[in-house]
Order: structure tokens, then C-alpha cells, then sequence
């Protein structure tokens, strides 16, 4: 994958794998995931690190959020269901990201030392959250 490429165009209700545009010279690489690149504002970063063994985390979807998942070190294993299909993505590169819609169900497999950045498009607001598988179901409509 070169940088800046776009595997698919975002679609609301799923994930999206993307090439950040990167700049590389001899001295290395930089990647930037910029406002006018992005499809949402960011509002927010945020990273999971100092995982437990084994951690799991996510274990829920978002009414509105939008997120931009980056795994800056090490691998995360992210499981996104909508619904009505299961996908997993692997992040493994700091280059690549999953840009994760609303409406998503999210579980995510950290290593011990993986560090997982997400630019989200607002605050933290727990009332943006579905927590409860069942409850996702019915607003999917699934
Ligand atoms: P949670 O979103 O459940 O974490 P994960 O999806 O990674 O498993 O959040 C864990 C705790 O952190 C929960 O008490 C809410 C709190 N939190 C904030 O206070 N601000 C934030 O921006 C986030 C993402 C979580």
C-alpha cells in the first residue's frame, strides 16, 4: 500500500482501512492524519497502552462517533461488527489506520506492549455509548 492511498471510500455503519500520507527521507518516516484529510474534525486523542495480558477492550459501539484507530506500536486486533457481519482488521503499522463509523460494535485485542491511538470526532460523552450487545442489535435492526 503507498502512502495516501485510500482502500475504500468510508461507509457509515462500517471500517475502513486507510494509508495516512506519509513523508519519507533518509532520517525516516512521518505520517500525518491532518484536518483536510481526515473525513471527520478530530476532537479528541486519546491511547490505550500498559495493556494487561491478553487485554480486551472496546466491547461496545457509538451512536455518533466517528474514530481514526492507529496502532503506533506493536499489533492490535480489532473485530468490527455491524450488525450482520464480523470483519477483522489487523493494525500492525504506524502508517495505517481503521477509520471506524457509528453504529459499530468494536472489539479490540491489544498485546502487552501495543499502543493504540484514536482521533475521535468529539469529547467523551458516555451517552454516546451502547455497552450492551442487545441493545446494538435493536438499534441496528438486527
Ligand atoms: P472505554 O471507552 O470503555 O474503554 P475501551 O473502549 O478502550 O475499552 O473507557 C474506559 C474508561 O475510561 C471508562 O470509565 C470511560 C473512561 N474514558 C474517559 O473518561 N474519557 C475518554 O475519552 C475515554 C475514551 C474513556
Amino acid at each position: 500500500m503507498s502512502s495516501g492511498d485510500a482502500v475504500a471510500a468510508p461507509v457509515r455503519g462500517r471500517a475502513t482501512l486507510l494509508a495516512v500520507p506519509t513523508i519519507v527521507d533518509g532520517r525516516g518516516a512521518l505520517s500525518v492524519a491532518a484536518e483536510d484529510w481526515l473525513p471527520f474534525t478530530p476532537r479528541r486523542l486519546y491511547w490505550l497502552h500498559g495493556n494487561a495480558t491478553e487485554a480486551v477492550r472496546g466491547g461496545h459501539a457509538h451512536l455518533q462517533l466517528r474514530q481514526f484507530m492507529i496502532a503506533m506500536c506493536g499489533r492490535v486486533t480489532i473485530d468490527i461488527d455491524d450488525g450482520a457481519e464480523r470483519q477483522t482488521f489487523v493494525l500492525d503499522r504506524p502508517d495505517v489506520g481503521l477509520l471506524v463509523e457509528p453504529i459499530v460494535w468494536r472489539d479490540i485485542q491489544m498485546s502487552a506492549t501495543s499502543v493504540l491511538a484514536v482521533l475521535a470526532s468529539d469529547v467523551y460523552k458516555e451517552e454516546d455509548y451502547i455497552r450492551d450487545y442487545n441493545a446494538f442489535h435493536a438499534v441496528v435492526g438486527s
